[in-house]
């Protein structure tokens, strides 16, 4: 793959460019917590988009999508949100360092990789924090590796107009090999697990849902949480967040709350709740607990938070009857990507076979599979170009 992408920027460019690597996510537990000063559980995994980049002398911005086999060009003193989809990811970012006052002279890019996209795999957010990489490496702006998270969701928000929270971005950039890591999204510190799973794979189940519902449904779910936060701070003055809210606080105001901003707040609180106990697991070395507490937190994003679909409910729902896997749920914003599925190894073959043939028989669609190792987060790619 990345031989493919270093080819074809030497075949457009005439030159030897950088390489940089940056990664796609899993996130094992804590779902629609970021945006909430929650908690969540991301890994880096071995699905990843490729950088070849180079200066080109001149105030233009040329890219070239490898796996769309487009390409576009951008004047950089003049920097916008573009008709094409895929160059806002690039766009963004770049505007991002020019309002920060960084110097962004022309380059030359070819990028592409294996991550599925729509697959809530964070594609975007790979492609973002890959770019801030490379640019920070080529034009040596030393901004700390926060900073470019930072500058990545960002231009989430402003160009791909997704109102994301940090997760994604911080799990392409910090990933660690073998390696889980809790982010606390108020304080924005953060503690690696390891994650030795010898015995067991992180298999993905791909409903191959586009998710076309996820942006708008998205910001609604924000909005709810911030009307239920706005009430409890007329009871509660310290409360700023969900993450400063209790069960017992909720409960005992159940009736002054409209029943689904009701629901979507307990659902916060308690999938919290969850990923502390689900650290203290992995402290314990019960896998079989943590496991437990990923089909809880399907659970609630089921019923509770209603970011599911039916697509997502089956597979997750086959994956609780099979006794191959520890613990499964919907991943990501919702309404269609991927389950990710706690699965043994000696039992692998045998699960992904029974999902695609319930798959199929229930939907006539060819589940795609991905088993997800943990990898490092974005960084350089060494190239030995005397050997070509
Ligand atoms: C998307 C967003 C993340 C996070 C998840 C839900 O992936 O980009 O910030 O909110 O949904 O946990």
């Amino acid at each position: 793959m990345v031989e493919d992408i270093v080819s074809k920027f030497k075949e457009l460019y005439r030159t030897e460019p950088v390489v940089v690597r940056s990664p796609g996510r899993v996130n094992l537990i804590g779902e629609h917590t970021d945006y909430n000063e929650g908690f969540v559980l991301p890994a880096a995994i071995n699905k990843e988009i490729y950088f070849a980049i180079a200066p080109n002398g001149t105030q233009t911005m040329r890219a070239y999508a490898y796996d769309l086999e487009e390409n576009a060009e951008f004047d950089l003193n003049n920097v916008q949100r573009s008709e094409i989809g895929w160059a806002n990811y690039l766009l963004g970012v770049v505007a991002q360092l020019q309002k920060a006052n960084y110097e962004v002279k022309g380059f030359d890019l070819v990028f592409g990789g294996n991550i599925p996209i729509g697959a809530g795999l964070s594609s975007s957010a790979a492609v973002e924090c890959g770019l801030a990489y490379a640019l920070n490496y080529l034009y040596a702006y030393g901004i700390e590796r926060f900073d470019m998270v930072k500058m990545a969701q960002k231009a989430e928000h402003e160009y791909a107009l997704v109102m994301c929270g940090i997760m994604d971005q911080f799990a392409s950039m910090f990933g660690k090999r073998n390696h889980v890591v809790k982010l606390d999204c108020r304080s924005l510190e953060y503690q690696y697990y390891p994650f030795n799973i010898d015995d067991y794979r992180i298999v993905l189940c791909d409903t191959q849902v586009k998710h076309s519902l996820a942006s708008s449904e998205y910001n609604t779910r924000r909005k709810e949480c911030e009307t239920g936060v706005a009430l409890l701070q007329k009871l509660y003055p310290q409360v700023n967040s969900l993450r400063d809210v209790t069960v017992q606080m909720l409960e005992s105001h159940k009736d002054e709350f409209d029943p689904v901003v009701y629901k979507r707040c307990m659902y916060v609180v308690q999938e919290n709740l969850r990923v502390e106990d689900a650290c203290l697991d992995l402290e314990r070395g019960d896998l079989e607990a943590f496991g437990q507490r990923m089909f809880a937190s399907h659970q609630g994003l089921q019923h509770d938070y209603e970011v599911s679909c039916p697509e997502l409910d089956f597979l997750a729902d086959r994956a609780k009857e099979s006794d191959a896997v520890l613990g499964s749920r919907m991943m990501g914003g919702g309404f269609g990507g991927c389950t990710i599925n706690l699965v043994r190894l000696d039992k692998l073959d045998e699960f992904t076979r029974q999902m695609t043939e319930a798959y199929q028989k229930e939907y006539n669609i060819t589940l795609k599979t991905y088993v997800a190792e943990i990898v490092d987060g974005s960084s350089l790619v060494p190239i030995d170009f005397s050997k070509k």
